[in-house]
């Protein structure tokens, strides 16, 4: 699946989004190495604390259906549901996706031109701490 279509599916969920507090709505496309796509949205809550961003929903929907190997995911998002420019993935969602992903896994996210930025987690998630660092 190109980015642009990964793009434009995480568009959609933003859609859904669920953001009262902060405005600020952000929708996921997570492609499965299967092929299925797990869209995700922001979920937010009156203690603030409980919310949820897009990308941990779409990963933790893709788990809990079974799937743990992923090809890439997209990202959209913007103040008032109209995104400007990149909304790049937070440090948690960033070590989320470390639990399942390899270095090289794509992240890609929507510039203002409506053109795909293409990162690596490596990129965005330099030195990480993952199961290996356990592994004694
Ligand atoms: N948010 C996401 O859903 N994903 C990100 O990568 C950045 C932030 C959400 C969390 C919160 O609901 C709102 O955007 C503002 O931070």
């Amino acid at each position: 699946m190109k980015p642009e279509e990964l793009l434009e599916l995480a568009a959609g969920a933003m859609e859904r989004a669920y953001a009262p507090y902060s405005r600020f709505t952000v929708g996921a496309a997570l492609l499965g190495a299967s092929g299925r796509v797990y869209l995700g949205c922001n979920v937010e809550n009156a203690a603030y604390g409980p919310s949820n961003c897009a990308e941990r929903t779409a990963v933790f929907k893709a788990v809990s259906e079974g799937e743990r190997r992923f090809a890439a995911i997209a990202v959209v998002g913007g103040p008032g549901g109209r995104p400007e420019g990149p909304c790049p993935p937070c440090g948690v969602c960033r070590q989320v996706l470390r639990e399942f992903c390899t270095d090289d896994f794509p992240i890609y996210l929507r510039r203002a031109d409506g053109s795909a930025a293409a990162y690596t987690l490596g990129q965005l998630l330099p030195e990480s701490f993952s199961g290996a660092n356990l592994e004694v």
